[in-house]
């Protein structure tokens, strides 16, 4: 599918990701390889070589075959550390700079054709520490204000440029981007409507007659995908696990939703195998490791002998798996990838249809597969459940205490017209009670905190700002509706420090 997809050679800068992000944007199809992956490219209609931490006059520079790459015969754009390392494999040189340039610095277009065709005098974004000599023949295409050149030529459609035109302090670095996949032969247009059809078929042709299994918990990944094999036709058991650590009502609710999409799933009840596994323990890491094996044995355990498994993961996964020696890969194992599903991967029995998508993508699709509004704008909800909103030990009151008081947040942010511009509200649990005065007798009872934030991928937050009038309505409704509560808190801490999650 897509298979001439705009490559993108990953030499690791922070924002690489951004650049196949900006590119699909623009309406193109593009990929993420790193940079040994290069004849695992097809037949990519453009290539861009990434940004990167490193130096290209280091020992062991990331590298790439600059042979296959000129013989790919298609137009080649370096950015940054692309920029550089192509500067030198066109015979120029690299001299390093005792002082990193990092900020806005000005574009001075010398030549307005092609790439830079309709760019202006305008901001640019620059992240690098070591600057170019260019070879003889290459063409200086812009510099910054001090004369310095930050746009080379050194072949026909052969480019680089030594700031971020995917950053959106570069002002116009989409117009630079659309200029450089013009000069691409047929570049594939991206657009979610054909692409869903594709998709469909592509899931069709790839199940077959199997059976698939697959796993939903009414999120929005989960839920797109089991729209997606239900539009395919293919024969699926659609398995819910309710580990009694849901939200209130959500196991009737999830199980309504998929029923209005013509969806039966089959309900697991675990919730008293995992409320006994969690009993007395407070160690919020050994909690998600209690959860997350007991998931995997009740999943596996009711799916029995599984011919295909169906999961929701995304473009983002995919990406970091592939990245081994990337920070992040090490610190988080994604729970779709342990052991027993790896067995499956390798015997070619898991199906991954989302795998080349965006979470905003996502919602796209689910949209275009008829999914209403509320399902695909649907808050995050983690996997471990209200168990990581409910630090110290678990107990069926404090749980109690939690639904209750978050179902009471909801739907405030929902009658306010507020829930679409918050990324996620909850309420969580303390672990101690609190004075306070109840009629005219003492209450010693749980506090409540409250958490909505804003963000934009979960890698940083803000707290929201909300009316002290909402607030105070927020707390009255609580403190008289929630039995065992005596006082409500609001959370006011960013990310980072804090995470979204108490634990
Ligand atoms: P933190 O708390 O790390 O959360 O700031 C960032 C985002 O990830 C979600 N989250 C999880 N999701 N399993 C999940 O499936 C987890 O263990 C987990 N921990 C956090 C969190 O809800 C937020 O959206």
């Amino acid at each position: 599918m897509l298979d001439n997809a705009i490559a993108v050679i990953d030499f690791g800068s922070q924002y690489t990701q951004l650049i196949v992000r900006r590119i699909r944007e623009l309406g193109y199809f593009s990929r993420l390889y790193q940079p040994e992956q290069l004849r695992e490219t097809g037949r990519p209609a453009a290539v861009i070589l990434s940004g990167g931490p490193r130096s290209t006059t280091e020992e062991n520079a990331p590298d790439i075959d600059f042979e296959y790459l000129k013989g790919m015969n298609v137009p080649v754009l370096g950015i940054c550390y692309g920029m550089q390392l192509l500067n030198l494999k066109w015979g120029g040189a690299i001299s390093p700079h005792t002082t990193r340039e990092y900020g806005p610095a000005n574009l001075r277009v010398l030549n307005a054709e092609g790439l830079l065709a309709g760019i202006g005098e305008s901001q640019i974004w620059m992240s690098h520490s070591d600057t170019c000599k260019m070879p003889e023949g290459a063409t200086v295409l812009a510099t910054n204000q001090e004369g310095t050149p930050v746009a080379l030529k050194w072949a026909e459609d052969w480019m680089g440029i030594q700031f971020h035109p995917e950053v959106t302090h570069t002002h116009e670095g989409a117009e630079i981007l659309r200029n450089f996949l013009e000069l691409a032969e047929n570049p594939p247009r991206f657009e979610m409507e054909s692409f869903k059809d594709q998709l469909v078929a592509q899931v069709k042709d790839e199940i077959g007659d199997h059976m698939v299994v697959c796993g939903v918990s009414g999120g929005v990944d989960s839920s797109v995908l089991a729209v997606l094999l239900h539009e395919a036709g293919v024969n699926v058991r659609y398995l819910f696990v309710d580990n009694g650590l849901l939200r209130k009502n959500e196991v009737e609710e999830v199980e309504a939703q998929f029923k209005g999409v013509g969806v039966e799933i089959e309900t697991i009840d675990a919730s008293e195998r995992f409320l006994s596994a969690l009993e007395g323990v407070e160690d919020p890491e050994r909690k998600r490791e209690i959860i997350g094996n007991l998931f995997i044995d009740v999943f596996f355990g009711a799916a029995g002998q599984i011919d295909r498994l169906a999961q929701g993961t995304l473009y983002p996964d995919v990406i970091e798996s592939a990245s081994s020696g990337s920070i992040a890969s090490k610190i988080k194992t994604h729970h779709n990838r342990v052991d027993r599903i790896l067995e499956l991967k390798a015997q070619n029995k898991v199906v991954e249809p989302l795998h080349e998508l965006f979470k905003d993508e996502v919602r796209e699709l689910g949209r275009s597969l008829g999914l209403s509004s509320e399902v695909v704008g649907r808050h995050p909800f983690p996997g471990p459940g209200l168990a990581v909103r409910c630090p110290g030990a678990i107990t069926a009151q404090r749980l109690e205490v939690i639904r209750e008081a978050d179902a009471i947040f909801i739907q405030m942010l929902k009658k306010h017209g507020l829930y679409d511009q918050v990324w996620q509200a909850y309420a969580a649990a303390l672990p101690c009670k609190t004075v306070g005065v109840k009629g005219d007798e003492r209450a010693y009872e749980w506090p409540i905190v409250l958490r909505a934030v804003s963000s934009i991928d979960a890698m940083t937050a803000e707290w929201i700002r909300f009316e002290p009038d909402f607030l105070a309505e927020l707390s009255n409704r609580i403190l008289n509706e929630v039995p065992h509560v005596n006082r409500v808190l609001y959370d006011i801490s960013t990310k980072p420090p804090a995470s979204i999650e108490w634990e």
